[in-house]
C-alpha cells in the first residue's frame, strides 16, 4: 500500500469517509445522467461505452455508441468484423488504435476466454488496450467489484478534495490518486461510487468554469474551505503538437471522380482511404510562387514542386487549377497538420500504382473510411 503521508496526503478519518460516500451516492441518484450505457450491465457494452469515452465527449459518443452495438451486437461479431466496416463504425471518432486493438481483445475472449468476457480484474486487464483505468470502470460498472477508474476527471476531483500538490498531468502521479481510491470507494456500490465521481468532475468540477458552491461534497473539499480552488488540480501546460505541413492534390477525372488512396503505413491512419498527400518542410514562399504560375527567382535550386511529384509518383498528367482554398488545420495528439489543397483534372485516369489507388465519385465516399482530416478537406474543397 502507497504511503499517502509520503505525499502530503492525510486520508479522512473512517467516520468520514462513510458520510462522503453516503452524500456522493445521495447525490448521484438523484442527479445521475440518463446514458445508454448506464441501462446496460453488459461488460460488453461497458466496455464499448469506455473506450468511445477515452478523448471523446459524451455527447459526441451517444450515436456512436448505438451504432457500433447495433453493427457489432456481441464480442464475437466484433472479433469477426472486417477492417472497414470496423474503422467505417469509429469514423470521426479518431485514435483509431482504440477500435483495432477493441478486435483484437475481442478476439482474445473468444480465444482464450471461451467467447465469454472475463469477471475478474486479472482477467480484465489482460485484454488488449484496457488499461487500469477501463478495467477499473469496467470491473466496477459490470461487475461490482471495488476497483477504482482513475481518470482526469476523478484526479480533478481528487485533488480539489484533498489539495494534492502533485501535477495530474504526469502519469507517475496517477498512483496516489488510484491508492486514494482504494480506500474512498464504496464497497457495496464501486461503479456508481466511480461514475458520481465522473460525473461531478464533467460538470459541476469541470476543469473551465467550475461551480464549486453547487458541488454536494463541497464541505468535505479541503480547496473550498480554505479558498485555493483555483490552485487545484496542478496541472503543468502541455507540450505544443508539432506542426506537419502536407499538400492534399485532389484531382478530378473527366467521368467526376476523385482520386483516393489507401494508407498503407502502419502509422498514424493506417487502413484509411485518403486524398494524396506530399509532406513538405514547410509552405515556402517558393511555393506559393509555383502555386500561381510564377516564376522563382533562378538563383535558388527548388525541388520538384508537389504538382510535380504527384504527376512523376502517380504517372498522370494533370491540368491544375488556379483556385484557392483554406488552410485545413488538424490537431492529433502529438502533431498538428497544416494542410493546403491543389486541385486539378486530369484526362487520362488510369490507375498507375505501386499504391493502392481507386477513383470514386463523392457519393461512393462513404463506402471506404475517410478520417477526419480527409472529410475537413473535402469540405474546404467543397467550399472553394
Ligand atoms: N466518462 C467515462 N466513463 C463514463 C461513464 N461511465 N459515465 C459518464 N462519463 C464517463
Amino acid at each position: 500500500m502507497l504511503d499517502l503521508q509520503k505525499y502530503g496526503v492525510t486520508m479522512w478519518e473512517d467516520e468520514k469517509i462513510l458520510s462522503f460516500r453516503q452524500k456522493l451516492l445521495a447525490w448521484y441518484d438523484e442527479n445521475k445522467r440518463d446514458l445508454p450505457w448506464r441501462r446496460s450491465k453488459n461488460p460488453y457494452h461497458i466496455w464499448v461505452s469506455e473506450i468511445m469515452l477515452q478523448q471523446t465527449r459524451v455527447d459526441t459518443v451517444i450515436p456512436y455508441y448505438e451504432r457500433f452495438l447495433e453493427s457489432f451486437p456481441t464480442v464475437e461479431s466484433l472479433a469477426n468484423a472486417p477492417e472497414e466496416r470496423l474503422l467505417k463504425a469509429w469514423e470521426g471518432l479518431g485514435y483509431y488504435s482504440r477500435v483495432r486493438n477493441m478486435q483484437t481483445a475481442a478476439q482474445q475472449i473468444m480465444n482464450e476466454f471461451n467467447g465469454e468476457f472475463p469477471s475478474t480484474y486479472e482477467g480484465i486487464s489482460s485484454l488488449k488496450g484496457i488499461g487500469p483505468y477501463t478495467a477499473g470502470a469496467i470491473s466496477s460498472i459490470a461487475f461490482n467489484l471495488a476497483q477504482p477508474a482513475v481518470d482526469g476527471n476523478v484526479m480533478r476531483v481528487l485533488a480539489r478534495l484533498f489539495e494534492v500538490n502533485h501535477d495530474i498531468g504526469n502519469p507517475s502521479n496517477r498512483k496516489i490518486f488510484q491508492a486514494m481510491m482504494e480506500i474512498l470507494i464504496d464497497p457495496e456500490r464501486p461503479g456508481d461510487f466511480n461514475q458520481a465521481l465522473m460525473d461531478l468532475g464533467s460538470d459541476i468540477e469541470a476543469p473551465v468554469n467550475p461551480r464549486p458552491e453547487d458541488s454536494p461534497v463541497k464541505d468535505f473539499s479541503a480547496a473550498y474551505q480554505n479558498g485555493t480552488m483555483d490552485r487545484y488540480p496542478i496541472k503543468a501546460p502541455k507540450k505544443k503538437p508539432v506542426p506537419v505541413y502536407l499538400n492534399a492534390l485532389v484531382v478530378q477525372n473527366a467521368k467526376g471522380q476523385f482520386l483516393l488512396e489507401k494508407n498503407e503505413s502502419e502509422k498514424l491512419l493506417a487502413g484509411f482511404w485518403h486524398f494524396p498527400l506530399i509532406e513538405v518542410d514547410e509552405f515556402s514562399k517558393n511555393e506559393e510562387l509555383n502555386l500561381f504560375n510564377q516564376v522563382a527567382e533562378p538563383s535558388i535550386q527548388l525541388g520538384p514542386s508537389p504538382q510535380e511529384s504527384f504527376e512523376q509518383d502517380y504517372d498522370l498528367e494533370v491540368e491544375w487549377q488556379d483556385s484557392h482554398f483554406e488552410e485545413v488545420k488538424h490537431i492529433f495528439s502529438h502533431r498538428k497538420w497544416h494542410v493546403r489543397i491543389l486541385s486539378g483534372q486530369v484526362h487520362d485516369s488510369k490507375e498507375y500504382c505501386d499504391k493502392e489507388v481507386v477513383w470514386l465519385t463523392p457519393e461512393e465516399f462513404n463506402l471506404y473510411p475517410l478520417a477526419k482530416p480527409q472529410q475537413k478537406i473535402w469540405q474546404a474543397y467543397l467550399k472553394r
